[in-house]
């Protein structure tokens, strides 16, 4: 049985043990990571102290619609090889000085993620380094710890395809609560576009949702630690057609979507015992959202970490660490068996660098 203190103990152990292997190392390490789960594709690299020495990103943005898989893909295969150029040129290594090659296995999109696999295989195998197959969520949180500082959180991951409760339990980074349906972003981004506002939806509705203090009754969907997010989505459609003002509906969505992961979050942090939250995924860069998690984390005497925007969306840099913390725990990963996994579950992680750290 899992009991609170052990992981304590082992979280605490997991600066000290970097610091003692990297110190009977005495070398720098670097590895170069690719990020191309959705709309962006990002290339980071990162040393052993996760200093991020380049991070290079460009965003596929559908002129009309949703995103298109095939389309975002043939983005990504684009502009892969002059963002790695870039990235070297930004850090001042050459490809030869890398000690290791990281990739975004999953989850994501099947044409997006196999793009930045292919670019990673090959330039692992041209430079011949080692291989880690990263998976994205697992990065969000990596990036968020080391950054903030925190030890044992637990994570708000909220971006577009994703919504998750997610905390490291019982050797795993595991999900306690997500959504049943699209993710909170999606919900912005989709009813950006239904009303004719552009995307990416967040940035507009937070903005718009500025101009207003009223409240417009929507569906609030949460059952246990999961919540979902398309009931609101349509009354939130239905409402603008009817005529209801743009800027009470962004209000009431922002307010009514951001109470719902402030209780799951809460829930999560009772559960776990936990006094500390950190905020991941494009969606934590909204000022109201991290407002009323700080206020739901100060009044339980808790405390929110939120990294700066470049590493909340989605990024190479976040990857290349946590490929790094891999690459030093020997996960690495043959080129046969770096097939992508579009449903990459959180918790099928194995996470062998805290294990590594706590032997
Ligand atoms: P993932 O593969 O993790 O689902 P993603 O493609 O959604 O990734 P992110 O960069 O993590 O990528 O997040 C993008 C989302 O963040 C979009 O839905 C966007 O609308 C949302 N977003 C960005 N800025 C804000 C903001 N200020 N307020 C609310 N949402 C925001
Ligand atoms: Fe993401």
């Amino acid at each position: 049985m899992w009991n609170i203190s052990t992981e304590k103990n082992l979280c605490g152990f997991r600066g000290w043990a970097s610091d003692f292997i990297m110190g009977a190392i005495g070398v720098s390490m670097l590895c170069l990571g690719i990020e191309s789960t959705a709309h962006t594709v990002g290339v980071g690299i990162v040393d052993e102290k996760c200093r991020v020495l380049a991070n290079e990103s460009s965003t596929f943005s559908p002129i009309k619609g949703g995103i298109h898989p095939r389309e975002a893909a043939n983005h990504h295969a684009e502009n892969i090889v002059p963002l790695i150029r870039s990235a070297f040129l930004k850090a001042g290594t050459d490809p030869r000085d890398l000690d290791a090659v990281a990739f975004s296995m999953g989850p994501g999109l099947g044409p997006c993620l196999r793009t930045g696999a292919t670019a990673a295989r090959a330039l692992a195998l041209a430079v011949d380094k080692p291989l880690v197959g990263v998976n994205h969520c697992v990065a969000h949180l990596e990036i968020g710890l080391v950054k903030t500082g925190c030890r044992n959180p637990v994570l708000l991951y909220v971006s577009g395809g994703n919504t998750q409760v997610i905390a490291f339990a019982e050797g795993r980074y595991r999900v306690f609560g997500e959504t049943l349906d699209i993710g909170v972003g999606n919900l912005l981004d989709k009813f950006a576009r239904g009303v004719g506002l552009g995307f990416p939806g967040g940035p507009l509705v937070e903005r718009l949702a500025g101009e207003s203090s009223n409240l417009v009754a929507l569906p609030y969907s949460v059952k246990g630690m999961d919540v979902a997010f398309s009931g609101m989505l349509t009354a939130a459609l239905e409402l603008h057609k009817d005529g209801k003002s743009l800027q009470d509906l962004c209000n009431s969505i922002q307010e009514t979507a951001f109470a719902m992961l402030t209780e799951v979050s809460e829930r999560a942090m009772a559960h776990l015992d936990r006094d500390e939250i950190l905020l991941g995924g494009g969606v934590a860069c909204n000022r109201r959202l991290k407002s009323m998690v700080e206020m739901m984390a100060a009044d339980r005497g808790a405390r929110i970490f939120v990294p700066e925007a470049a590493l909340c969306v989605d990024n190479g840099a976040m990857i290349a660490w946590t490929g790094l913390l891999m690459h030093r725990s020997g996960s690495h990963l043959d080129i046969r068996d770096s097939v992508i996994n579009q449903r990459f579950r959180t918790d099928q992680v194995d996470v062998t660098w805290i294990r590594a750290g706590a032997q």
